[in-house]
């Protein structure tokens, strides 16, 4: 229902929802210098999701993947953290250098980029890979 809903509006003014491949979160929460947990802001995290989206556009990606501001994720300690979707893979101390890698390797090529990973993400079984983007032929 929703849906189709979404369907009519598209053709009727002309929009549509994109088809994005990956969400990625990065974590601009900030807290007072003086909290002892510190927080992304402070280590870069502005700086972080600046570099990504700058990264997916000039590789002409923003339709496919999608950058996103995130509240804490709950890695203070590890942060910038970054997150990403659909696989639900956990990165951390990321920086704006960091940024062509993870691009190249995990969000385009789907291998991940292990120096970065957050110890203990069971979830992942050991997986160094994803599926690697698919990207519509134009
Ligand atoms: S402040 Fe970034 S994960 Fe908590």
């Amino acid at each position: 229902m929703i849906h189709a809903a979404n369907d009519r509006a598209s053709r009727v003014l002309g929009w549509a929802v994109p088809s994005l491949q990956r969400h990625v979160f990065v974590c601009i929460n900030e807290r007072a210098a003086d909290n002892p947990k510190g927080c992304c802001m402070a280590r870069g995290g502005a700086e972080v999701r600046d570099a990504l989206k700058k990264e997916l556009g000039a590789r002409g990606l923003s339709r496919l993947i999608r950058a996103n501001n995130a509240g804490c994720l709950d890695q203070c300690e590890h942060g910038v953290a970054v997150v990403v979707y659909p696989e639900q893979v956990w990165y951390g101390g990321v920086t704006p250098a960091d940024i062509p890698e993870l691009v190249e390797k995990h969000l385009v090529g789907g291998e991940l980029v292990t120096r970065l990973l957050i110890p203990d993400q069971p979830h992942l079984a050991g997986a160094t890979h994803v599926p690697p983007l698919e990207v519509p032929a134009s």
